[in-house]
Order: C-alpha cells, then sequence, then structure tokens
C-alpha cells in the first residue's frame, strides 16, 4: 500500500466533509456576529493531521459500516477537538502562538473571540450532531454515538483531563496521576473517535469495549509522542511551538522518565493496540499501518 497517498486520500475526503458542513461565512458578511464564522473556519480549515475523523471513519470501515453514516460525527468530533487546542492555546491555559502553522486564533481575533471561538465550535458540533440523527438511517446509533461524544469530551473525558493537567503545572507528579491525566485529556476523544465508528456500523457491546480499550492505549501513546516531539521537534515541522511543556512547567513522560523511555511506552501502548485490534478478526489494513505510524510520527 501507498500510505502516504492513501493517507492523503483520506485527508482530502474528511476536510471535502468537514468544509460542507461549515458556515459559508461568504454568504453571511452581512451578519453582526460575522467575525466568529471567520474565527471557526480560521481555526477549523488550517491543517490538522484530522485524526480523530479518520480513526472514526476507519473503525466504521472495519466492522463494514457504511460512510455517510459517520460524515456529522467525523465533523463533530474534529470541531470538539479543534475547540480544545483553541482553549489550550489561550493565555490562561498553555498562552502558545502558533498552531498548525499559523497564529493562534486567540493570536489572531484576541483573547475574547478565542474564548467565543472555541465555545462555538463545541456548541456547533452538537448542532451538526443532533443534524445527524435526524437524517440518520438507524436513529439509535447515531443517539449513542453522540452520546458517546458528549460524555468523552466533558468532565469525565477531556475536560477532566485538562482540568488535572492544569492543576498540577509546576508540581512534579507521578506516573500514575499522569497516565490519568492523559488517558483523560488526550485518549478520551480517541477512544470517542473508535468508539463512534464502531457504533455506527452497528458493532456488538464486546467488540466496542475492546476498541474504547485500543483507543486508550493508542491515545496515551498519542500524548506521550506529543511530549516527545515538544522537545525533540521544531516549529517549523511541528506547526505550533516547541518546548511548550517546559514553558509551562509540565511533568510527562520526558521529563519524569526520560526520552528513550517514553518512546518505548510509545511503541509497547501501540503494538499492544494493534494486537488487541487484530485479535477481532477483521481486516482493515490502513487503520493497523495507520496506528503503528503513529509511534515514530514526526508531527
Ligand atoms: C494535539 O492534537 C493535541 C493533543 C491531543 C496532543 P493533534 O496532534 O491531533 O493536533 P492536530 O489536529 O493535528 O492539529
Ligand atoms: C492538550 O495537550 C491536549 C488537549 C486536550 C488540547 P497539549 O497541551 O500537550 O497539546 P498541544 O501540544 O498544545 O497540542
Ligand atoms: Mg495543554
Ligand atoms: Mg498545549
Ligand atoms: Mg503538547
Amino acid at each position: 500500500m501507498d500510505f502516504k497517498k492513501e493517507l492523503n486520500d483520506r485527508i482530502n475526503y474528511i476536510e471535502e466533509i468537514i468544509n460542507n458542513n461549515l458556515i459559508d461565512e461568504n454568504s453571511k458578511k452581512d451578519d453582526l456576529q460575522y467575525q466568529i464564522y471567520e474565527a471557526m473556519n480560521y481555526s477549523v480549515m488550517s491543517g490538522g493531521k484530522r485524526l480523530r475523523p479518520m480513526l472514526l471513519l476507519e473503525t466504521s470501515r472495519l466492522f463494514g459500516g457504511a460512510d455517510e453514516d459517520t460524515f456529522p460525527f467525523m465533523t463533530a468530533i474534529e470541531l470538539i477537538h479543534t475547540y480544545s487546542l483553541v482553549h489550550d492555546d489561550l493565555e490562561a491555559m498553555d498562552n502558545d502562538e502558533y498552531r498548525r502553522g499559523k497564529k493562534t486564533t486567540h493570536a489572531v481575533y484576541g483573547e475574547a473571540m478565542g474564548v467565543l471561538c472555541g465555545d462555538a465550535l463545541l456548541n456547533y458540533a452538537f448542532e451538526i450532531g443532533l443534524d445527524g440523527i435526524k437524517k440518520a438511517s438507524d436513529k439509535n446509533l447515531a443517539i449513542d454515538s453522540l452520546s458517546i461524544l458528549s460524555e468523552k469530551a466533558g468532565v469525565f473525558g477531556m475536560i477532566g483531563g485538562q482540568v488535572v493537567d492544569i492543576k498540577n503545572d509546576g508540581k512534579k507528579i507521578d506516573i500514575n496521576t499522569l497516565d490519568y491525566i492523559n488517558e483523560l485529556k488526550t485518549g478520551a476523544l480517541i477512544e470517542a473517535a473508535m468508539t463512534m465508528g464502531a457504533t455506527l456500523a452497528g458493532a456488538s457491546k464486546e467488540e466496542i469495549t475492546l476498541v474504547n480499550e485500543c483507543a486508550s492505549m493508542i491515545g496515551q501513546a498519542f500524548q506521550i509522542q506529543d511530549d516527545i516531539l515538544d522537545v525533540t521537534s521544531t516549529t517549523e515541522v511541528l506547526g505550533k511551538p516547541v518546548l511548550s511543556d517546559e514553558k509551562n512547567n509540565k511533568s510527562t513522560y520526558v521529563n519524569l522518565l526520560g526520552i528513550e523511555e517514553a518512546g518505548n511506552k510509545v511503541e509497547e501502548l501501540s503494538n499492544h493496540a494493534i494486537e488487541r485490534l487484530k485479535s477481532l478478526g477483521r481486516e482493515n489494513e490502513f487503520l493497523f499501518i495507520l496506528i503503528e505510524k503513529l509511534i515514530n510520527r514526526n508531527k
């Protein structure tokens, strides 16, 4: 398989779907709140990896689901992920000025609009998700899917993780607390992506539980690799500032255990996830390679 080509094809496919679901700012230039559409589109359509919608789509495909059923939910999860980044970059949080190769939303539109843009993306995700339920061929599966997203994005998921992360700025925490933070702040949305895909495709309860376990490992590996890149990469490659964790006195796998141990952990978690996922006896070569490629990703 030409993985690079397959990956780019999927990114284009996903971006077209997201774009179709966004507010067309040009047709609303007379609205007094026009700037919020601009800020939303600025932050979303700016070259992220689209990993969460991709995992949602590919997990649905793993279980033989129809692509169309995933469209609103792929958009919803990317909007929520993007809002989490817009808020994560605010002065009150990580205070970063670059994201996805461009100035952060608050740097361009100001802090108030940065806050409101995050709020707007979060709300719009549910507007799109609920519209998706109205149009779904199987409404119950669509409701289950949006319900997963709402929980995993909230205080028992991503927001909860961000809270514990922020509360521990400047403190040396133990590995268990760090695992807890990573599992929630990053693992939860990866879990949402994959279990939503499985749910929409009609996977069984047992299969969804297994997918959730794998996604949790993939999410944790993803965050540890993010922490590694924060010290080993460059702003040009990452599209966001390096050494942000040091600036904010964050405990990470890198400063608790060292880069080598951290890298081993990424590999171990990812390989375990692939092995577990393959134990389902279902085929999706692209998905398996994607998870493997994330181990040594450079952005
Ligand atoms: C960044 O996520 C935040 C983390 C959870 C580490 P991504 O690395 O997926 O960011 P984009 O979407 O590609 O910009
Ligand atoms: C934040 O982790 C993960 C989110 C839930 C947004 P980081 O703060 O390490 O993410 P980056 O490095 O800014 O993308
Ligand atoms: Mg952060
Ligand atoms: Mg950050
Ligand atoms: Mg980071």
